[in-house]
């Protein structure tokens, strides 16, 4: 298959091109080859390109950022994919939008399946809501991926993050109060390939792990056990559990309540899916070098 991938510098971007090298014809864009900050640009530059699938991992992901810089994050999360979702409707390409667990409403408990309410809280969520509707109002053919908590990424993730700072020993504290799901980046790789194989296929998917909602502290204190298990770490490290209220990195609101159920995932592509415990148990493996 001949893909383009966007956002090739930022770690979903880079990720995927790593488990995909060698096996597709890739076009890796960047911010210089295609800046989303001027989506009138976009189709000129795409002219050129050849292309089966075009999957699009640029954006402002950074909360705070997109905060204090409005008008960029509305350009780069949403006006730009809908340039993107129209090109690819022209050309009978296949689109691959990645969205996030943020948009969703995280006020019950539970796992969110792609029918679920949406309830944007901050700017970052609304631009990337604003964005799955403007890719699906121009191109119905096109998929929208929310994932979450993504790791085996470089640079690194929550489970890298978690295993690194055990690793020198320092004192581990994680939010207990926020639920949601990790997710590896190279299962992420294994269901968007699957995916720009069914062009039947089109909408709304959550993709992640099959599983139950787990906190920034429980994933925290099960990355560290299994380290430990693994002969990894010397000791197993207690976690110290932190309320998202009081953590003064999280002032930008954030949903509580946003773990994805893989529910299309399952029924339309009657994806097994693997855990995501699995999925750890081998990165902590590559990262013991
Ligand atoms: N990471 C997570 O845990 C997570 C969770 C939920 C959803 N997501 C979603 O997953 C997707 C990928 O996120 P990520 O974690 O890989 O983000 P990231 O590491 O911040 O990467 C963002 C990418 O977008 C590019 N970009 C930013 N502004 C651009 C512009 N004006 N023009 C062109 N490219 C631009 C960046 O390029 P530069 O390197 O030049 O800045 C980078 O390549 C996003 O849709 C995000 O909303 C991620």
């Amino acid at each position: 298959m001949e893909i383009v991938v966007t956002g090739c510098t930022g770690r979903l971007g880079r990720s995927l091109i790593r488990e995909w090298q060698g096996e597709h014809v890739l076009h890796c864009l960047g911010r210089e080859d295609l800046d989303f900050g001027e989506p009138a640009g976009l189709e000129r530059k795409l002219e050129g390109l050849c292309f089966d699938g075009l999957v699009n991992c640029a954006a402002m992901a950074d909360i705070e950022c997109c905060e204090s810089h409005l008008r960029e994050a509305q350009l780069i999360n949403a006006e730009s994919p809908r340039v993107l979702a129209r090109v690819c409707a022209q050309r009978g390409a296949r689109l691959i939008h990645f969205s996030t667990d943020y948009v969703l409403d995280g006020t019950r408990e539970g796992l969110k399946s792609e029918g679920a309410a949406v309830r944007p809280l901050n700017q970052y969520a609304r631009t990337k809501w604003a964005g799955e509707e403007s890719v699906l109002e121009e191109n119905a053919d096109a998929i929208v991926g929310r994932v979450s908590w993504l790791f085996g990424t470089e640079p690194d993730g929550i489970v890298e993050s978690v295993f690194r700072s055990a690793r020198r020993g320092e004192d581990l504290r994680a939010v207990a109060d926020k639920f949601s799901k990790p997710t590896s980046v190279q299962e992420i790789g294994r269901m968007v390939l699957a995916l720009l194989g069914r062009p039947d296929l089109g909408g709304l998917f959550h993709l992640t792990h099959p599983g139950e909602p787990e906190s920034w502290w429980s994933i925290a204190t099960k990355v560290v056990r299994a380290g430990y298990e693994a002969g990894l770490l010397k000791h197993c490290p207690e976690v110290h559990p932190e309320v998202m209220e009081r953590a003064e990195r999280l002032r930008v609101a954030r949903p509580v309540h946003t773990a994805m159920d893989p529910a299309r995932l399952r029924t339309d592509l009657h994806w097994q899916g693997v855990g995501w415990e699995e999925e750890v148990r081998l990165r902590l493996g590559s990262l013991s070098g």
